[in-house]
């Protein structure tokens, strides 16, 4: 890859207001010279999370997140430092090197800019359509019908294509842009006879589908005719800017009110989305399609606590709830499960019922993963046949007993009691065979003896070793002599791994740059929870005028306690040596012991 001019990240930081910035993603009040708001980094109810306009930098007192503009988006969208850099400078107006941006990871090309570009277009033609011509009025008619607001289908950027072959080919190719790219994009099909191109949508009111920033990558029409030959909604192909497995309708929207509430909604249809905003709910996104992907997952959990399913209500809506809960379930996920009466969905149940029942009956009241199961495995049983009560004993044992707490459990047996007269002892006992089947499975699997062996240090150490080492990383980031001076000493200075990962980086940067800069540095790395250390140690109160005593004590401090650590390794192995009668090796350990204690007291 192309490295990015140094200027050019100069120039990026410096057109880069970060009050600006972070104020797209959290809500901020200023208080005195700083900027206040809710962490997005945690969950929390009072504001710790700060923004300093004189400094260009973000603290979180509550977890210890901080930053400057480009560390920010490396951690908030979780990207390497590449991806941020072009956003930003996308965000700057700032032109990167055709060389940089066509070889980087985001994949920023020049093709994606163009299918974007040609996305944007489209959904401006369409919405004009839609609102300012004769040929959109039954479309505008049909979505008036529905309940959409003039707002609404602004909003969503809703528009209408016409019931012609070419008009968007022809727009495209007056705008010069490249119609092979147009195809791989989706929005127009070549001619049988190769002649030339003609348009994908035609007919369809227009929805269009945007990336995590906003942009039109991707259309879903829905066709005004309930012919039953026709597809009812016709989506854009996979194309190098449009992946389904990766998109979620609306999350550009519902970002900043999912980390608000912690609350992110998933449905099946975007419609439902759309209508739920009817409802006062903002928080919600939808799959396009029907299957939920890994990724969709990550991203939802990285901005929200607890996911609501909401599916709709009929067979099909069971199913994919279930699969989505299963799912969210195996990845760590709090997902709760809200259901509707009879066969509806989402949508007609907002039309029928009215918004606030929705907020306040569906999705104000779902239910748990476990009742959630229960109530799926018994919507296909009369429970007053034998046969069936058996097979919802066992298939809600199968599915549940591994996965629930003991209160769960209780819960589970009273319940089933309830709904199918079995005592509860009965059903323990059940249980209990399904619960120990599985444990011996497991038991096989994970051989025991695997257990940690204690600290061998005491807390109140490590936090003086804490304290030392951050304060010594403080100096060690400002100071490129300080560095020189001692690396080669002190290889083993640091005790926890992430200062240690730091300290061997920290080398290699100053071979490369040779001036201390820690934002370029925290920039330069991948991990965050080792930025987060850096950042954390660079915002110390540092006094340079007594810098070379708090170094040193620092340095004496974990000289120290890795001598302690070493005495209390052999008085450990020792031990163990008198117990395998291995007095010899005792011996010579105690003696080892006796001249390091010494050498302690003469530091
Ligand atoms: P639904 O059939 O439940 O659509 O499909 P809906 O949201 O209720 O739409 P209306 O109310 O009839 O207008 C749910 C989702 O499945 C996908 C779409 O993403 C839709 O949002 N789908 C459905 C298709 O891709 N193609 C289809 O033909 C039908
Ligand atoms: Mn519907």
């Amino acid at each position: 890859m192309t490295k990015i001019p140094e200027e050019t990240i100069e120039e990026i930081r410096s057109k880069t207001d970060i009050v600006d910035l972070v104020g797209e993603y959290v809500q901020l009040t200023k208080r005195g010279r700083n900027w206040f708001g809710l962490c997005p980094f945690h969950g929390e109810n009072t504001p710790s999370f700060s923004v300093s306009e004189e400094k260009q930098i973000f603290h979180c007192f509550g977890c210890g997140a901080g930053g400057n503009a480009i560390t920010f988006i490396m951690d908030i969208e979780n990207s390497p430092f590449t991806e941020a850099i072009s956003k930003l400078a996308g965000r700057a107006g700032i032109e990167l090197d055709v060389s940089f941006s066509e070889t980087s990871s985001s994949g920023r090309s020049n093709e994606h800019q163009h299918m974007i570009e040609a996305h944007t277009l489209a959904a401006n033609f369409y919405s004009h359509l839609l609102l300012n011509t004769v040929e959109g009025e039954k479309a505008l008619q049909y979505l008036e019908q529905r309940g959409f607001s003039r707002e609404h289908i602004e909003k969503y950027g809703i528009g209408w294509s016409l019931d012609d072959r070419e008009v968007l080919t022809q727009l495209l190719e007056r705008k010069k842009f490249d119609m092979k790219e147009m195809e791989l994009a989706g929005l127009c099909i070549m001619k049988n006879d190769g002649t030339g191109y003609f348009d994908r949508f035609r007919g369809r009111i227009m929805f269009p589908l945007h990336d995590d920033n906003g942009n039109v990558v991707a259309f879903s029409g829905r066709t005004l005719s309930n012919s039953k030959e026709e597809a009812k909604y016709l989506n854009s192909p996979e194309t190098p800017i449009f992946e389904k497995s990766r998109l979620l309708y609306n999350f550009h929207n519902a970002r900043l009110n999912v980390r608000k509430t912690g609350k992110v909604i998933l449905f099946e249809g975007f419609m439902d989305t759309i209508a739920a905003e009817r409802a006062g709910i903002m928080n919600s996104v939808a799959v396009m399609g029907t299957s939920l992907s890994d990724t969709h997952l990550t991203k939802m959990k990285r901005i929200a606590n607890q996911l609501i399913i909401c599916c709709d209500g009929d067979k099909a809506g069971w199913d994919a709830a279930k699969r989505f809960a299963v799912l969210s379930k195996q990845k760590g996920m709090d997902a709760k499960i809200a259901l509707l009466p009879g066969k509806m969905d989402p949508d007609e149940y907002i039309t029928t019922f009215g918004g606030e029942s929705f907020a306040e009956k569906v999705i104000g009241n779902p239910h748990s993963y476990m009742s959630f199961i229960m109530a799926y495995y018994k919507r296909s049983k009369n429970l007053s046949h034998e046969n069936d009560v058996l097979q919802y004993i066992h298939e809600v044992m199968e599915e549940l007993a591994q996965k629930i707490s003991p209160v769960e459990r209780d819960l589970m047996i009273r319940q089933l009691t309830a709904e199918t007269g079995v005592s509860p002892n009965a059903l323990n006992e059940q249980l209990m065979k399904k619960v120990g089947k599985h444990a011996k499975q497991q038991k096989v699997m994970q051989p025991e003896g695997g257990q940690a062996i204690p600290m061998a240090v005491s807390t109140r150490k490590v936090s003086g070793i804490e304290r030392a080492e951050r304060l010594l990383l403080c100096h060690l980031l400002n100071d490129g002599n300080l560095f020189d001076r001692i690396r080669d000493d002190h290889e083993e200075l640091f005790f926890r791994e992430e200062y240690a990962a730091i300290f061997i980086r920290l080398a290699g940067f100053y071979e490369k740059h040779g001036m201390p800069d820690f934002h370029r540095f925290a920039e330069s790395l991948e991990d965050r929870e080792l930025r987060k250390v850096v950042m954390d140690a660079a915002m110390l109160e540092r006094d340079p005028d007594f810098a070379e005593q708090e170094i040193e004590d620092c340095i004496h401090h974990l000289k120290r306690q890795r001598i302690n650590r070493r005495i209390e390794e052999m008085m450990h192995e020792s031990k163990e040596a008198e117990k395998m009668n291995d007095h010899t090796r005792a011996l010579e350990l105690a003696r080892e012991i006796i001249q390091l204690r010494k050498s302690l007291s003469a530091m």
